[in-house]
């Protein structure tokens, strides 16, 4: 028996590329129309028009840098008009700027938190006018794992992941009465653009989890499918770790 869902418009963002396009992919193979929104808009429409031939469901691509609330705001109001609502929020963009704390420089971390955590919460406040109104919906924000285990040089990357947390846990509880859920997950250390500019040591140790082998961004889509669908209709306020192991 496959899996049914009952939302059916869903904004993304970071769509363009990595873990959001091919969430974006998931979520249209099930039917759901998708909206991309990114900072890189030639990106965004050219994945979008990608997705649409490959799945067959309308895919969209709107520009939007989640630090402008104004455009964001915009792009979240033409993505609506574009799918005819909006039940479904993916917060995914998200950025690093590594170092040690004491090399942080004040845009490293004004950033890091604007993009990874402000921006999240933005893309849920924006979201309000839909999920308050269309009935029950899913939100499902990315954290990661280092969230929970702390990593060397991250430290305004895991604050902004570890406040993520903090959102699923707040808006889970604040839109419960809607039928919306709200979920995170920890994704390990996934195979996309952004693991592959990390040092090679690095990321020689992404395969170091008990299932011996990096993750794939289709692990992380799954998640997102799961908690999406009606299967996951119970679940609130729970964060998913999907790591092969490395934190459990
Ligand atoms: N890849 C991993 O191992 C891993 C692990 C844990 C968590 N994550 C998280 O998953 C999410 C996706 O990561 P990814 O690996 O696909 O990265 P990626 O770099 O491949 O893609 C990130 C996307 O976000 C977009 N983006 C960046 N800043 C933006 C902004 N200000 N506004 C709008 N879009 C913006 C980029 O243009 C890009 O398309 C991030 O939040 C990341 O922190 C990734």
């Amino acid at each position: 028996m496959s899996a049914k869902y009952s939302v059916s418009k869903a904004i993304i963002t970071g769509g363009a590329q990595g873990l959001g396009a091919v969430i974006g992919e998931r979520l249209a193979s099930e039917g759901i129309s998708v909206s991309l929104l990114d900072m890189n808009e030639t990106g965004a429409k050219e994945t979008a028009e990608k997705l649409t031939a490959s799945t067959g469901t309308p895919v969209y691509g709107f520009k939007c840098d989640v630090t402008d609330r104004a455009q964001l705001r915009e792009a979240w109001q033409a993505a609506a008009d574009a799918m005819g609502g909006l039940d479904t929020y993916i917060g995914n963009a998200g950025i690093t700027r590594d170092k040690m704390f004491h090399k942080l420089t004040d845009d490293d971390w004004d950033l890091v938190i604007k993009v990874n955590l402000t921006g999240v919460f933005e893309g849920l406040r924006a979201s309000a006018p839909w999920l308050r109104t269309e009935g029950a919906g899913r939100v499902v924000l990315i954290s990661s794992v280092v969230a929970k285990m702390g990593n060397l040089g991250q430290m305004n990357y895991i604050a902004a992941k570890a406040g993520v947390v903090g959102l699923v846990r707040s808006g889970a509880t604040e839109l419960a009465r809607f039928g919306t859920t709200v979920n995170g997950i920890r994704p390990g250390f996934i195979e996309t653009a952004m693991t592959k500019a990390m040092p090679e040591a690095a990321q020689a140790k992404m395969a170091e989890n008990p299932l011996g082998r990096a993750g794939q961004p289709e692990d992380i889509a799954g998640a997102v499918a799961y908690l999406c669908s009606d299967d996951a209709a119970f679940v609130t306020g729970h964060i998913v770790d999907v790591n092969g192991g490395l934190d459990m």
